[in-house]
């Protein structure tokens, strides 16, 4: 009795860091123009192109840049750096024309401080607007109204010193929270949502929702003992509030007068009752969550496994779960998955986990070609997260460089000086030179790409962790059997260590035919029992069960 999938579920999404993926008019960062110029590379429709069905765009609205985007400064609009809204309209048709999808990020948790609302909000303790933000008095004579720490380092809490009270921020202090408490900010953004619908979007990724709403008593948050940062205290009360809950109930029966919208939440790992909360009753609030684990989990097989059964069961029955392995926040999976091991085989595995587990694929641009955290010297840096931690962490501007189109000089991102040096190798990690090699990483994802959207099993199919007697190997199947109609189980198996191991399946014997190894070249459908079967260093396979 599966319920035939919806769009969203079978589909691969893919990130577009919008200043990163193509310039087309050689001002060094990547625009409207050149994501159309680039839609046959995701999908043309034929075999050669990698098979995407959605775009995900990092903001493109009007914006200081300060947070490059996350600080939105008109919603309903687009900053002139990428193009224009026509720009858009257009983006919109071209991409429909090639089965892709737009969905837009949207943030809702904050505005920049250059915001009209909050100019206004700003301007006088009796503007409308004042209530759209948070703001409060010092505690006695110069104390902040309360100890809560922000995300990107400091104070949640800044002085205005034109109307004298202090505003909250949970971000950077250019990014000032807004108040979900009051109806007309909320109508405002829910028009805003209909703005982007009525223009052909078709889902949101919905920027860090678990922020929403905060204890408007300001009670501090209890410190933790030995921890520094941010986590040295409990976010008790400026975060994870009943409100966001509430705000996402009626975001999702705003969207439900539409067709096919889909709503994709980020929301912190650490969010209380998990990422999974905000599937609300399975139908009431966000259709599906990233779930962090398994992108912050080490290169251990039982991390993983442990990781992937939590979130299988975190998803209450009506939810769909979604698999992220790297975005523009965190160091690429390439780098991250493998560091102390043979990175490029990693990368080649860790994309059949992508594609093999159950949930919608996102893949963040370049991961398809095995792009490299940027080696940045500080001067290069532009983020001021990635600033303020460097070099103790590797931040989030390694992971922004321009997409490696070809060998040129600047990769083909553009004619002139690119906002992000370009890597080192981009001469090799190209989507020219890739295209040629049949053992290339990006061959490896079309094939994949191809392969999932062709199997039912791996599209609907139930997760069933599997035992295989060696702790160094995962082992699971997508279950085809129960599918109407039905089809073969699939199993895919994947080496983490950096030798040959060798698996067995308890129970009876069950044989079938490799489909897929990251060691060969493709398919040779070679026989496979699970009696005993060896996996070589770092090796993925997928085998269709007879
Ligand atoms: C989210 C975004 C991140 C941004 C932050 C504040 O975590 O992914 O890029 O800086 O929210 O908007
Ligand atoms: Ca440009």
């Amino acid at each position: 009795m599966t319920a035939l999938p919806v769009w969203w579920q079978k589909a691969i999404v893919y990130q577009i860091y919008p200043w990163s993926f193509q310039d087309s008019n050689g001002d060094g960062i990547g625009d409207i123009p050149g994501i159309i110029s680039r839609l046959d590379y995701l999908n043309d429709g034929t075999e050669q192109s990698l098979g995407v069905d959605a775009i995900w765009l990092s903001p493109i609205y009007p914006s200081p840049m300060v947070d490059f985007g996350y600080d939105v400064a008109d919603y309903c609009n687009v900053d002139s750096r990428f193009g224009t809204l026509a720009d858009f309209d257009r983006l919109v048709t071209e991409a429909r024309q090639r089965g892709i999808r737009i969905i837009m990020d949207l943030v809702l948790n904050h505005t920049s401080d250059q915001h009209p609302w909050f100019q206004k909000a700003r301007a006088s303790r009796s503007a409308p607007e004042r209530d759209w933000y948070y703001w409060a008095d010092g505690k006695d004579c110069w104390r902040r109204p309360s100890n809560w720490n922000a995300r990107f380092g400091g104070s949640s809490w800044s002085w205005d010193s034109f109307s004298r009270q202090y505003y909250l921020h949970s971000f950077l202090p250019s990014q000032p929270d807004l108040n979900w408490g009051n109806p007309a900010l909320r109508a405002t953004m829910f028009d805003v949502v209909r703005f982007w619908l009525d223009r052909g979007v078709q889902g949101f990724r919905l920027d860090a929702i678990n922020w929403l709403g905060k204890d408007v008593r300001w009670p501090d948050n209890p410190i933790r003992l030995g921890w520094r940062g941010y986590t040295r205290q409990t976010h008790l009360y400026d975060r994870d509030q009943p409100l966001a809950h509430e705000v996402m109930r009626e975001l999702r029966s705003v969207i439900s007068a539409y067709r096919d919208v889909v709503l994709v939440g980020e929301a912190s790992a650490d969010t209380v009752g998990g990422p999974a909360a905000f599937y609300g009753n399975g139908s009431d609030e966000l259709h599906t969550v990233f779930d962090f684990r398994l992108l912050k989990s080490p290169w251990q097989a039982d991390r993983f496994r442990t990781v992937i059964s939590a979130a299988e069961q975190a998803v209450p029955s009506g939810g769909w779960p979604s698999i992220v392995l790297s975005n523009h926040d965190q160091s690429r999976h390439i780098d991250r998955y493998g560091h102390g091991g043979d990175a490029g085989r990693r990368a080649r595995a860790a994309a059949v986990l992508l594609f093999g587990l159950r949930g919608t694929s996102f893949l963040y641009y370049g991961e398809e070609l095995g792009m490299r955290n940027g080696t940045l010297r500080y001067r290069d840096l532009r983020d001021p997260y990635t600033k303020r931690f460097w070099p103790f962490r590797v931040g989030r501007d390694p992971a922004r460089t321009p997409m490696q189109w070809d060998a040129s000089a600047q990769a083909g991102f553009t004619n002139g000086r690119p906002w992000l040096p370009v890597s080192d190798n981009a001469s090799m990690v190209n989507v020219e030179w890739e295209s040629k090699d049949p053992l290339s990483l990006l061959t490896l994802y079309r094939h994949l790409i191809r392969m999932r959207k062709s199997t039912p099993a791996l599209l609907m199919g139930s997760y069933i962790a599997m035992e295989s007697g060696n702790p160094h190997c995962l082992v699971f199947m997508r279950t085809g059997k129960e599918l109407t109609p039905p089809d073969s189980d699939m199993l895919v198996a994947v080496n983490f260590a950096a030798r040959t191991v060798t698996c067995f399946l308890a129970g009876p014997e069950r044989t079938g035919r490799q489909l897929l190894s990251t060691h060969q070249r493709n398919t040779d459908r070679r026989p496979w029992t699970s009696g005993r079967f060896d996996l070589q260093p770092d090796e993925a396979i997928i085998v269709s069960l007879t």
